[in-house]
């Protein structure tokens, strides 16, 4: 059997909504992002959505829009996907690293006062792998020092933070809808915010900084062509009509998963705090003395995909470079990511494939064993 790391869920009507949309001929700049939009800002209760093609550009036309610059830092965290800090050095911000809280992985919150000085302008928090942050804390460090909140949920969307759908409380949040995603449109993200103003900028950004009138061939800034095409958002659109669903579905594989290796000493299942009801972007688990290597290797062999989710963004070579950070700087963070694992994941995920994985796990887990 072959088990691979992710899979879109893609259902008939899916497939049909692309297909109207190359039927119809009207690619770009149509009435599926429209649509689109308006089923995330519905969902979110942001609103203003604005779509992009990719949570990337997503996430660097918040970081323009709130206005940072070169000179500029903000307070983030290292232990996640490499793009929610390199949207920062887009525009020269310098990215301060805060370890992370030892259980949900998310960036620790106590630990921000003591990195803002004069020239911190906002705080960019991840709700890694779904679990959303405590945002009650951050929002309380941002309204004492006036500094916005660029929230990161490219993995989280759905996912309730007491109750709340995450991202509506920050000043601006992105989503992305790569195809490992909760939803995808193939290559998509999508930015909310409730400020007018920096829905605006972001809507003439995305588009070659189109003047306000929206007049084809007027700029009034530089801008990007971040677009997202009408067969990715007639996909993301359709996929929305069903996100409860979707959402359900990988839960109940995640829960799957939880039962079956519950018993396992020797891995940390992940872990939930009472305020987050997460939606599940990945299943990742944590391994207590094995070494990942050799699980990974065993696994790979057995033809199952697994990835080391996330490599600590500040011992990358070029930001190591550029701002001098080193081993030792983010102590939880480098020991954590050292430990990662994560396990095929998708909501169609069937018992066999399950199983099997669960399997192979438990025979990787002692041929690893020191
Ligand atoms: C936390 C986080 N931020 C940003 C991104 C970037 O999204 P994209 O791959 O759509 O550019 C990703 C996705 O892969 C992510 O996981």
């Amino acid at each position: 059997m072959e088990v691979p790391l992710f899979k879109a869920d893609l259902s008939p009507e899916d497939k049909k909504a692309v297909l109207e949309v190359l039927d119809r001929g009207y690619l770009s700049n149509g009435p599926k992002l429209i649509d689109f939009e308006k089923k995330i800002s519905d969902y979110t209760g942001a609103p203003y959505a604005i779509g992009t093609n990719s949570g990337t550009s997503a996430l660097h036309l918040a970081v323009k829009a709130l206005g940072l610059k070169e000179g500029d830092e903000v307070i983030t965290s290292s232990f996640s996907f490499i793009a929610s800090s390199n949207c920062l050095l887009m525009e020269g911000v310098k990215p301060v690293f805060v370890d992370i809280d030892e259980k949900t992985y998310n960036l620790n919150h106590n630990l921000i006062e003591k990195k803002i000085n004069s020239k911190t302008k906002a705080i960019l928090p991840i709700d890694l792998l779904g679990h959303p942050v405590d945002m009650d804390e951050i929002l309380k460090i941002s309204k004492k020092y006036c500094l916005p909140v660029l929230e990161d949920s490219c993995e989280a969307l759905g996912s309730k933070y007491k109750g709340e759908i995450v991202g509506k409380k920050s000043t601006v949040a992105t989503f992305g809808f790569f195809p490992n995603k909760q939803i995808t449109t193939g290559e998509g993200g999508m930015i909310i915010t409730s400020d007018n103003n920096i829905a605006k900028l972001c809507k003439s950004l995305r588009a070659h900084g189109r003047n306000d009138l929206d007049d084809w061939l007027y700029h009034d800034k530089l801008g990007y062509n971040y677009k997202l095409d009408e067969m990715s958002a007639a996909l993301g659109a359709s996929q929305m009509n069903r996100i409860e669903e979707i959402l359900e579905n990988r839960k109940s594989v995640a829960n799957k998963y939880m039962k079956k290796i519950a018993n396992l000493e020797e891995i940390i299942l992940p872990y939930e705090e009472d305020y987050s009801d997460r939606s599940w972007f990945a299943f990742v688990i944590t391994l207590k003395k094995n070494k990942r290597s050799e699980v990974m290797d065993y696994l790979k062999k057995s033809k199952i995909g697994c990835r080391d989710y996330f490599a600590p963004i500040h011992l990358q070579s070029f930001y190591k470079e550029k701002f001098g950070y080193k081993e030792g700087d983010l102590p939880i963070t480098e020991e954590i990511s050292k430990k990662t694992l994560a396990l095929p994941f998708w909501g169609s995920m069937n018992d066999n494939e399950i199983d099997y994985v669960v399997k192979k796990l438990k025979e990787g887990l002692k041929n690893g064993s020191f």
